[in-house]
């Protein structure tokens, strides 16, 4: 088969990296990818929000499927693209995608659906936001409704740090029209597991779980990120739980949509919070694979990931189990000085040539300089660096290991993936 992988991240190398493993693989692309993907297929130099390029290029070199990463392809309607010109597929619709594009549109598909999730209310408004906030008090939870590159969502201590974000996005207009409406939501104390499936439209196929670690220090102190490094298995919640987990969530989700003539096929990610009690709430959805969480949920994948793929898009998911490696894996982001603020690109990474087992460097922010051969920084989140291992522990020790090797500039990392109470 044809496969053509859409992205240029650490999840699309991992994904490519997956996908190469199939012996059902004949040719493997991706768009536009990175370094690291050049090395295992071919890079395509179109954009992820080009939807009808990277339709017509699909179409011209006869690729027979494709599978999506980041969600803003997904929320411009590539799949629907796709679909017209009769590509198979493996990513949901637009009107799918909503339930990442828009927080509200999530909350009311939730509470229609009777799926647990923080209570909430949507606003447009500054004042009317302000006064409820008041009302409310803190700690509270300030969304930006529309996509937001992983910055929209603040967790106020205090009602006036709740006001300020009300203020960012309603008033100052910081995420554009992403921001124009507000989720205010009750605060949950407790730990974040992320909780993922394959779907075709009817079968849910839960993958194990995963835990990120989204705060850029150590002891989950400093701002927010697309996160810093990941385990799987966790103790949040058990891998055993995830049948569970998909019967409570996506199988109520699902129906919900098709009440509404929407139909998904895709990954599914429900970012799920653990009270004190042991309660599981969802906090958010994706309409995709997590990142960095793919990077240890792929190393644990057994299966063909183009098998099943391939089955989702032609809804036969129903025939399919997955198998997992007993190891357990866990990787570290490294990231460029100023992250996730503003990064200087350009800085030489040394110390990728190495291959060990086990252990993976996926590269995100990497490009090659004038040279055409010196891997350098492009962006905030750089390298994920990933291993295996009996043990959460040892995959652990293994990836800080590797990482040891590697140096550019202003980089930085987590000391403590895989630890602490949160
Ligand atoms: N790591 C969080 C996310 O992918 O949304």
């Amino acid at each position: 088969m044809k496969v053509l992988v859409v992205g240029g991240g650490g999840r699309e190398h991992a994904i490519v990296w997956k996908l190469r493993q199939s012996p059902k693989v004949t040719e493997l692309f991706c768009a536009p990818g990175n370094p690291g993907t050049a090395q295992l297929a071919t890079n395509v130099d179109i954009g992820v929000t080009n939807t009808g390029a990277l339709a017509v290029w699909a179409v011209q070199n006869k690729i027979d499927l494709t599978v999506v990463g980041p969600e803003a392809p997904l929320a411009a309607g590539l799949a629907d693209v796709f679909a017209q010109h009769g590509l198979r597929i493996f990513g949901p619709s637009q009107a799918a995608a909503q339930l990442e594009a828009s927080k509200s549109f999530a909350k009311e598909v939730m509470q229609k659906a009777g799926v647990p999730t923080p209570r909430a209310e949507l606003f447009e408004e500054f004042e009317a936001a302000k006064r409820y906030v008041e009302e409310q008090g803190a700690p509270v939870v300030i969304k930006a409704d529309g996509l937001a590159a992983g910055k929209g969502v603040t967790v106020a201590m205090t009602v006036d740090e709740a006001i300020a974000a009300l203020k960012e996005c309603l008033l100052d207009e910081r995420f554009g029209s992403s921001g124009k409406k507000v989720v205010v939501e009750e605060f949950i104390k407790g730990r974040e597991a992320s909780v993922m499936a394959i779907i075709d439209g009817t079968t849910v196929l839960p993958l194990v779980v995963s835990q990120d670690y989204k705060r850029l220090n150590d002891g989950d102190q400093g701002p927010n990120t697309g996160g810093m490094g990941a385990i799987s298995p966790t103790d949040v919640l058990a891998d055993e739980q995830v049948e569970g987990l998909a019967a409570e969530i996506f199988i109520p989700v699902l129906k919900e949509l098709w009440s509404r003539d929407i139909r998904y096929v895709g990954f599914l990610y429900a970012g799920v919070i653990v009270d004190e009690e042991g309660v599981a709430r969802v906090l958010e959805f994706n309409c995709r694979l997590g990142d960095p969480e793919t990077q240890v949920l792929l190393p644990r994948l057994q299966s063909d990931l183009c098998e099943v793929l391939d089955a989702a898009v032609s809804g036969k998911l129903s025939s399919i189990e997955l198998s997992w490696k007993s190891e357990a894996a866990a990787c570290v982001v490294l990231s460029s000085r100023g992250y996730p603020g503003e990064v200087d690109d350009g800085k030489p990474i040394t110390g990728l040539e190495s291959t060990e087992n086990d252990v993976f460097v996926f590269h995100a922010g990497t490009t090659l300089a004038e040279d055409g051969q010196t891997v350098v920084s492009k962006g905030g989140r750089v390298l994920t660096v990933a291993a295996l291992g009996e043990t959460r522990n040892r995959a652990l020790g293994k990836a800080y290991a590797r990482l040891e090797k590697i140096s550019f500039d202003g980089m930085h990392c987590r000391r403590d993936i895989g630890g602490g109470a949160w």
